[in-house]
């Protein structure tokens, strides 16, 4: 346990465990203690720690060359990365920009969303449509967009005009006769009614995440929903620009996610199972009716960012992406998203605070209530999800407990989000924890007996 620190730590009071080694899905601390990484980090981690490929492929990387500035140089990783992206990207998006993180992969997808307009001539549009509860990152542009109120709250003054339209979220917001199909549409026409209100020709794009990560616990689409909003975004000339960093590269089963949904977005993003954790990495891919605009244009991107493009990280993702094709990781998400699915309905099916289980291959959320007839949240000055944190980390698991599921105030829900080389006994290892974690969390605060 770490005492003394000159890091400015994300809680600055307390003390944080060192870790110390990677195992596969085990994460080992200084003491020998060891974690399962039942949420990658934050969805991160999808190879699992140490995965040799990849350590391989850095290291031989860092051999010929680390880094050389992308103002000057193109590189051999950085190329072959682009290809295989592009290979397996939705139809008609063919063009990559390499960033190190999600937060700058979304200001690079901001920007040359409203570069694109500037070409073709339209300046007037220079707003965004979100959504409220949807996470896009921390820098000002990517806050911006973001839907979190906590999160954006204290920024508010600084951050630029977004509109936000209601999520997709059948659990809360569906009415009790209708379809989902019928949810799904009448979701996606709040679209349609908030660029009516804003003049299409002021509006650049819409933004969102295919399935929604860390602020409201792996929220699935209703089915239609985004076909809906490809017809919106196209009838009113609108780029639609989907937000993968967390959902994208695997982790629901298929590379990307919007592969499930059958749209092709104008724009996205991905970062954290890009690089795995190995190496900081992310990207903005665009598609050709983008990219030509400014091509054909001024022919130079107004962006750009020092370590964009590195050699090394690109090797290291390239590496971990091959890993996951060639070891058949995707099937594996699939069914071990759909075991370990089952066996927290199974485990949670009476559970009298467990109000929902949802989401998509290894990407599942679990919403925790007071009451699950009512659904009402449980009390949110008893911060449940920090207490559950700590329960779980002290009985050697990691997941991604958080407040604010419903508003940014009320509602609690637990993320998990496993490495794609879980097996079987590792779905029971995450499920039992879980369960005695969340109990002890819950008797902690009072609510259980
Ligand atoms: C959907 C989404 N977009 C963007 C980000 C920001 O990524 P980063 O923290 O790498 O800047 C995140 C991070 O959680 C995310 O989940």
């Amino acid at each position: 346990m770490q005492t003394h620190s000159h890091i400015l730590h994300r809680q600055i009071r307390g003390s944080l465990p060192v870790a110390a080694q990677g195992q596969g899905v085990y994460i080992i601390d200084g003491d020998g203690k060891r974690y399962l990484d039942a949420s990658g980090g934050a969805a991160v981690s999808s190879l699992g720690h140490s995965h040799p490929r990849v350590i391989a492929a850095i290291k031989g990387q860092i051999d010929k060359l680390a880094f050389a500035h992308s103002g000057s140089f193109t590189s051999e990783p950085a190329e072959a990365l682009a290809d295989y992206l592009v290979e397996r990207a939705p139809a008609g998006i063919e063009h990559v920009y390499f960033v190190s993180g999600g937060s700058e992969a979304v200001e690079s997808a901001l920007k040359i969303a409203r570069q694109y307009f500037l070409e073709l001539g339209q300046p007037q549009r220079s707003k965004f449509i979100a959504r409220r509860q949807s996470y896009h990152g921390n820098t000002l542009g990517a806050l911006a967009v973001g839907g979190n109120m906590w999160r954006r709250q204290p920024f508010e003054p600084m951050l630029t005009d977004t509109e936000h339209i209601g999520p997709c979220y059948a659990y809360r917001e569906q009415g009790a006769g209708e379809t989902d199909l019928e949810y799904g549409r009448r979701a996606a026409d709040e679209l349609e009614a908030k660029v009516l209100e804003m003049g299409a020709e002021n509006v650049i794009g819409f933004v969102a995440e295919p399935i929604v990560g860390a602020t409201a616990g792996a929220l699935v689409p209703a089915p239609g929903y985004f076909k809906r909003i490809r017809e919106i975004c196209d009838r009113h000339g609108i780029l639609l620009i989907l937000d993968e960093v967390m959902c994208g590269m695997g982790r629901t089963g298929s590379l990307f996610a919007c592969e499930q949904e059958g749209v092709r977005p104008d724009i996205v993003t991905i970062a954290k199972g890009l690089g795995a954790g190995y190496l900081p990495i992310g990207a903005m891919l665009c598609s050709t009716e983008v990219f030509a605009a400014i091509r054909d244009g001024s022919g130079f991107f107004q962006h750009g960012y020092t370590f964009m493009g590195h050699s090394t990280a690109c090797a290291a993702a390239l590496a971990v992406q091959q890993a996951i094709d060639e070891e058949g990781l995707l099937a594996n998400v699939r069914n071990m998203g759909s075991k370990l699915d089952a066996a927290l309905r199974d485990c949670f099916a009476g559970h009298p605070h467990i109000g929902d289980i949802r989401g998509r291959g290894l990407f599942l959320g679990i919403e925790l209530v007071a009451d699950r007839a009512s659904k009402e949240p449980l009390d949110p000055a008893l911060a449940v999800h920090e207490v559950i944190k700590r329960h779980a980390m002290a009985g050697g698991l990691m997941c991604y407990p958080s407040g604010g599921t419903i508003d940014g105030k009320r509602g609690n829900h637990i993320l998990l989000a496993p490495p794609f080389i879980v097996e079987q006994n590792h779905v029971a290892e995450i499920v039992e924890k879980l369960e005695s974690a969340l109990n002890a969390a819950l008797r902690e605060v009072g609510v259980m007996t």
